[in-house]
């Protein structure tokens, strides 16, 4: 393709994606195909010679869109927000059309500068003090592993050096609450802890870890003989977003001598509300955090923003230094490949510049604020509607709910649920997912599509109190 080409294909594909945006609404949230569908579709080997791009687009249309779930539907309530505004996207693109690769400082100066300075606007957007610094990595599980592997070497005195976790003497242990997201267990084991080295914190009431069960594991873990290494917070839990306590559990991690992990992949994009940081209320206590930026703040999966507050660390821990990639520069400059896992990087921090320079501070705020009084409007529904339970707090904008009529309990009711849920998702209306919350199924309807209005809200409400009269159980 040469670039006249691209020119013309390209405004092709631009037009299709700004007509998709806006017929998105009309199309059935989830996609409605069968498993292996979009496969047999297709040609099973790849094509002799090239072809021209003409007919891709008639192709996304036919075979891939029926493929497509819809996450930018105003009437998907699943899973969580991910907000792909179409400013973030233009930024995407521009980082994909220019195609550098961040291998280290002088491989693209502008793409580690600016990465940088994003990283400190959100940081400034969300409160946070100059004492973090954070720079972009594709996920909140890869930031959650960056994170565990420096805690493990802090507490090991820089084990790599030696033995690794082989080596040493006593086990090390890592403590999160049994709602923390399923990403910290995996970094837990892929950092060598072990499953014997994970603990599960038992939560109250509103699903948030209970200081007092933590203190305890600690204290049992150290007279035991075992080696207290970190501790994750999670501000903002999957299921439900609960809000672990933040400020007791730097207390304790510092006075047990564990690194402090805050996993705010959800609920962190809320901080830049200067009412919602109550939320993390002592994160200045942290070592290490992480916010998802391609969440609900609005920008283009993949962007996920790890901080810590001690850079040198960081740096000890994940640097390399081969020959090949030594430069003049190295002394002055930063090189992003110290701070995580992967050498090269995409030039993702055009997708959040373009984001906030086109939203600003107060558009983002504005959405969020939306939302936020979406959910309380839905929990409000809820709350007074008879045989409907609200099963969880509600601080952010996702909704913990079931249809609980009397008499009916346990596994029958477990049925109910699910059975009400996939009675919404199979018409395409609207799309929700389900969560067990204190031994049970729920409904999570977690609000924050972009598009999503106060009218799309009151619609999901109506659909569920017809889907419980119709689903048929
Ligand atoms: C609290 C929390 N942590 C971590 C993750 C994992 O995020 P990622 O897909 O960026 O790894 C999620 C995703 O849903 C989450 O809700």
């Amino acid at each position: 393709v040469t670039p006249e080409e691209f020119r013309r294909v390209g405004h092709l594909v631009v037009d299709w994606i700004a007509d998709y945006r806006t017929r998105a609404a009309t199309l059935p949230v989830r996609s409605t195909i069968a498993p292996g569908d979009v496969r047999r579709r297709l040609p099973t080997t790849p094509p002799e010679r090239g072809e021209p791009l003409d007919t891709l687009l008639r192709d996304m249309d036919e075979m891939i869109l029926p493929g497509i779930t819809h996450w930018q539907h105003p009437q998907f309530f699943s899973y969580f927000p991910a907000n792909a505004t179409l400013s973030s996207a233009l930024g995407d693109f521009l980082s994909t059309g220019l195609g550098v690769i961040g291998l280290n400082w002088q491989a693209s100066p502008a793409l580690t500068e600016l990465e940088l300075l994003m990283a400190d606007w959100i940081r400034q957007m969300t409160g946070l003090s100059e004492a973090w610094s954070g720079a972009i990595h594709d996920t909140a599980s890869t930031a959650t592993l960056v994170a565990l592997i420096c805690a493990r070497e802090r507490t090991t005195r820089f084990s790599l050096q030696r033995g690794g976790l082989q080596g040493e003497p006593r086990p090390l242990v890592v403590y999160a609450s049994s709602e923390s997201h399923s990403s910290v267990q995996k970094a837990a084991l892929l950092a060598g802890f072990g499953r014997a080295h994970v603990r599960a914190i038992p939560v109250d009431d509103a699903f948030a870890l209970d200081p007092r069960a933590l203190r305890q594991a600690l204290a049992d873990d150290r007279r035991e003989g075992r080696v207290p290494c970190a501790v994750v917070a999670t501000v903002g839990t999957t299921s439900s977003t609960a809000l672990d306590p933040v400020g007791a559990m730097a207390d304790l991690a510092s006075e047990f001598g564990c690194w402090l992990h805050v996993d705010a992949a959800m609920a962190g994009a809320a901080m830049i509300l200067p009412e919602c940081r109550t939320m993390w209320a002592g994160i200045e206590g942290a070592d290490s955090l992480v916010l998802n930026p391609h969440k609900w703040l609005g920008a283009v999966m993949d962007c996920s923003l790890y901080y810590v507050r001690d850079v040198e660390h960081l740096v000890r821990v994940m640097s390399t230094n081969p020959s090949y990639l030594r430069t003049p520069t190295d002394a002055q400059a930063v090189n992003l490949r110290d701070w995580g896992i992967p050498l090269g990087r995409r030039f993702r921090a055009l997708k959040l510049w373009t984001l906030i320079r086109s939203e600003g501070v107060s558009g983002l705020q504005a959405r969020l604020r939306r939302d936020l009084e979406n959910a309380r409007w839905l929990a409000a529904q809820i709350d007074a509607a008879p045989e409907w339970e609200r099963v969880a707090p509600v601080p952010l904008q996702t909704v913990c709910v079931r249809h609980h009529p009397a008499g009916l309990e346990g596994e029958a009711l477990d049925r109910h649920t699910l059975a009400w849920l996939e009675h919404i998702n199979r018409s395409g209306d609207a799309f929700l997912n389900a969560t067990v919350l204190g031994g049970r199924w729920a409904v999570r309807v977690s609000i924050g599509s972009e598009t999503t209005e106060r009218a799309h809200v009151a619609m999901l409400w109506e659909r569920m109190q017809a889907a419980v009269r119709n689903a048929g159980i």
